[in-house]
């Protein structure tokens, strides 16, 4: 990202100066990469948990001005807030809807995953008087949401009741990142087994999607017609192939030092005290906490970028606080930026390395950013 974002924010003087800077040229580069490396497969982009962090709509929006074939969203309030910022392009809710929230969905056009057995006689019921294309979740090995191939042989009546609203059949990867093919391997088994029994019964789904971003980027797509890639479009990557496409992470933290002071050697910071200046030092003082979603076990673990420099996070995060230490010769002033998470994925602030550092993954931290935090967005 080009720095002059990294000007002072333009706000009230009491407001709040921590901003996520989303760059969403970057969030459509990774859509063109990821669909090259599903050999142009359509893309069902998953923006749940408020696009990972990134801001649903403006991400949603970017995304379909981009030619998207659809976007994922887990439940039906994710997916009215996607229709409410004018996007007009299919959404499918992942996470299923129990029958009385159909003509809901009917009304908005929003399309359902069929995650279990338990409400297909209602939909083939509401159905008719309030049409929503449907997309059947089977259970091949994630063993959360979906029809084990056990239950199908007696849904089948039902299902064939359903099918003129079978738009899709889809399952999800429990080990797409695992280099250990042998698991994903016989899931996409139990896949095409069940197809071929859905097949037999006269239902022929013409989409058919497995795969997470990492099994697209790992090549696990058979004869998928859609994928289904959330982490990627954020530039974020488990797997090494992430990485090898040019994946470029869309989002930064940023904070403006709220306050700035000299400490001698022996002061401690924050509370608990864990940390004791081993020399004098200054402390800045930033606007954001485990409120904002900045993780509370980030304290004394954790480094932020600073003119080109990085500098540890020392003592405990607070709700709303951080500190930082500088040395005493670096120029330092109320306003100046900070940056928590970098979009550089080598840096010792970007998402997946914190993330290791905590022994978590990226998705959590990203997700973790609060509603509450001012995000930019960078076209
Ligand atoms: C059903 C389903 N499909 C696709 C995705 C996207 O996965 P990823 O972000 O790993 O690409 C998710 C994310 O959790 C999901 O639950």
């Amino acid at each position: 990202m080009n720095e002059q974002h990294l000007e002072p924010l333009r706000r009230h003087p009491e407001g709040r100066a921590l901003r996520a800077e989303v760059d969403l040229g970057r969030v459509v580069r990774n859509l063109g990469r990821i669909r090259a490396a599903a050999d142009g497969r359509s893309v069902w982009g998953v923006v749940k948990a408020n696009a990972y962090g990134h801001g649903a709509v403006p991400v949603g929006r970017a995304l379909e001005e981009a030619g998207i074939h659809g976007l994922a969203v887990s439940s039906l309030e994710e997916g009215l807030e996607l229709r409410r910022g004018g996007i007009e392009c299919p959404i499918l809710v992942l996470g299923g809807l129990r029958p009385e929230a159909l003509p809901a969905a009917s009304a908005e056009g929003l399309s359902v995953a069929v995650v279990g057995p338990e409400h297909l006689a209602d939909y083939a019921r509401i159905l008719p008087d309030h049409p929503v294309r449907l997309h059947l979740k089977l259970d091949t090995g994630m063993g959360r949401f979906g029809l084990l191939p056990s239950e199908l042989g007696e849904c089948l009546p039902h299902l064939q009741r359903l099918s003129p609203w079978l738009d899709g059949a889809m399952a999800h990867f429990a080990t797409a990142d695992d280099p250990d093919r042998g698991f994903a391997h016989r899931q996409r088994r139990v896949f095409d087994l069940c197809l071929a029994q859905l097949s037999d019964a006269g239902i022929e789904p013409a989409q058919r999607h497995h795969g997470n971003s990492d099994a697209c980027l790992r090549g696990l797509l058979d004869q998928d017609t859609h994928v289904r890639p959330g982490l990627a479009l954020f530039g974020l990557a488990m797997v090494p192939e992430g990485r090898a496409l040019g994946l470029e992470p869309a989002l930064e933290l940023v904070a403006e030092v709220a306050r700035v002071k000299a400490v001698p050697a022996g002061a401690t910071v924050g509370y608990g005290r864990t940390f004791v200046a081993p020399h004098p030092l200054q402390i800045a003082t930033l606007a954001c906490g485990y409120a904002d979603g900045y993780r509370r076990d980030l304290g004394n673990r954790a480094m932020v970028g600073f003119q080109e420099r990085s500098f540890p996070v020392v003592g405990r995060i607070s709700m709303d606080y951080l500190t930082v230490a500088l040395p005493l010769d670096v120029a330092v002033a109320p306003g100046d930026p900070m940056v928590l998470y970098s979009a550089d994925p080598v840096a010792p602030h970007s998402l997946e390395r914190l993330a290791q550092t905590l022994g978590t993954i990226p998705y959590e931290l990203a997700c973790a950013l609060h509603r509450r935090i001012v995000r930019r967005f960078f076209p």
